[in-house]
């Protein structure tokens, strides 16, 4: 059942913000004016009311804000299951929008405020939000929500999100495993990603794994910190060397297209590719820069689309993992496979970590001591499996394939611009690679919804910028 309708609650006795004092008209268009705007901080109601105040550093300011209160528009018993602490910005905004974790930068928080949204970012001192969590911070009334790759969004997220009124759900990522699209589609929630602003930055970390697993560098370091380095030896640290070898890439995507190129263009590999779909951009800057190469006098790079996963596995050096996770993809690497894989190749995993049967890799990798893993994802986040940490012969890091700040703040703004774009009613924009026009801080984004993935599912239209 509906809530009271929640716009209408007197919310007087509610601190008024420092610098936005009275309600902002609704403006159709993005404007390009920058602001600065404290937050307030509230928690959300316990079962037993407290009056303590909360306290807490405010984003991207020096100021320290105390205040007594409560969440005004969080009432159903539900809501009260537990106190979640969150921090609001522009209280009086017309379209209450949740976010699940303070996310970087502060422009896709002006974004928001500009449209006439209450912004509400959950600053709870938990990793992953639980279902339970997330219910409680979309209340009652709620018209979208951006959130993170960790969190459920399943049926009961999104019957919600729409019982409290909710349009729009973006997750700040690309990946969106963690969606439950064909209910939000049932919903009737609009679902966002983050698309075209994690390209690169997830492909260099593909391309420093590389690197540091074909050059042993994460083992030389401890070697060195740990005071064992006593002189020069010819046998010591040895790895690979790159150039004219083969790099495989599975999954010649945005991603896996742009890792390729790195590692053609800047270590001269020869490339081989499995996908489901052919490469065509990619096949045909490798065949420029092969001839390139030769008009230089030097030896020519050469790609080949392998015609099953295997080859690329029995063929290449250096093999990296750029699919989605979906079922044709889960344990893609399995045993068998591993077994195809040559005894001193690199694997790098910056996709998800169910792509990898982990288990059968840590048993792999204990059996072929020349054989090297790169990984950024895990099959259980944020759990290695058993006997992972010991290997020497892996460096794992944590899921931060896209944590340049660029990016970060570029999906924050992307993932905002989503949510609010469906809000208002805005189309989405035709092209969810071509985002740049976005992400330029210095004009404001075009009135459209960056990238919608069910929007054909729910009769979306299309932008005609
Ligand atoms: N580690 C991180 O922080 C991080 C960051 C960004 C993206 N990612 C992951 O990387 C993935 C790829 O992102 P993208 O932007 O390049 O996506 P994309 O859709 O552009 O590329 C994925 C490619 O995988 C191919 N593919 C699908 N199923 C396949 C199969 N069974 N075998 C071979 N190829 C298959 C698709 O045809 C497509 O070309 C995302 O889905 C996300 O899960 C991880």
């Amino acid at each position: 059942m509906r809530g009271p309708n929640l716009r209408k609650l007197n919310t007087n006795h509610l601190p008024r913000h420092p610098i936005i004092h009275s309600p902002s008209s609704t403006t159709q268009h993005f404007t390009n004016q920058i602001q600065r705007l404290p937050p307030l901080t509230y928690y959300t109601p316990p079962h037993t009311q407290s009056t303590q105040p909360s306290i807490s550093k405010s984003l991207n300011t020096d100021q320290t804000h105390t205040h007594f209160g409560f969440h005004p528009l969080i009432h159903s018993p539900v809501a009260m299951a537990k106190p979640v602490s969150i921090e609001v910005w522009n209280p009086n905004g017309k379209y209450r929008v949740v976010s699940t974790k303070p996310m970087p930068g502060t422009r896709w928080i002006n974004l928001l405020v500009q449209q006439d949204c209450r912004v509400e970012i959950c600053t709870e001192k938990k990793t992953i939000l639980s279902v339970e969590d997330i219910i409680a911070l979309i209340g009652n009334k709620c018209d979208g929500v951006i959130g993170q790759l960790t969190e459920d969004w399943g049926d009961t997220l999104f019957s919600a999100l729409a019982k409290a009124g909710g349009k729009a759900f973006s997750n700040m990522a690309v990946g969106y495993n963690n969606v439950d699209v064909d209910a939000a589609t049932k919903y009737g929630v609009a679902v966002g990603n983050t698309p075209g602003v994690l390209t690169e930055t997830t492909a260099e970390l593909a391309a420093s794994l590389s690197l540091a697993a074909s050059r042993r560098i994460v083992e030389a370091d401890e070697f060195m910190r740990a005071g064992l380095y006593d002189g020069w030896l010819p046998h010591l640290f040895v790895g690979n060397l790159l150039k004219g070898q083969t790099v495989g890439v599975i999954g010649a995507g945005r991603i896996g297209s742009a890792y390729a190129r790195m590692m053609i263009e800047g270590f001269k590999m020869n490339l081989i590719y499995y996908d489901l779909y052919q490469a065509t951009r990619l096949e045909k800057f490798v065949t420029a820069y092969g001839q390139f190469l030769k008009a230089s006098g030097e030896q020519p790079v050469t790609w080949k689309r392998a015609s099953s996963m295997d080859e690329v596995l029995q063929v290449a050096d250096v093999i990296s993992l750029h699919p989605i996770l979906d079922k044709t993809t889960y344990h893609l690497i399995n045993k068998e496979r591993l077994s195809k894989m040559k005894k001193e190749a690199i694997l790098i995993n910056c996709s998800r970590g169910p792509v990898v049967d982990e288990e059968a890799l840590v048993e792999h990798l204990k059996h072929n001591p020349m054989f090297r893993v790169g990984l950024d994802v895990f099959e259980d986040e944020p759990y290695m499996k058993p006997g992972l940490a010991d290997m020497k012969n892996a460096i794992v890091v944590p899921h931060i394939a896209s944590a340049s700040k660029w990016t970060r703040e570029g999906m924050a703004t992307l993932a905002a611009l989503n949510v609010v774009g469906k809000i208002k009613g805005f189309p989405t924009w035709s092209n969810p690679n071509a985002v740049d026009p976005f992400l330029d801080e210095n004009s404001s984004p075009p009135p459209a919804c960056p990238s919608i993935v069910n929007a054909k599912a729910l009769g979306l239209p299309v932008s005609k910028l």
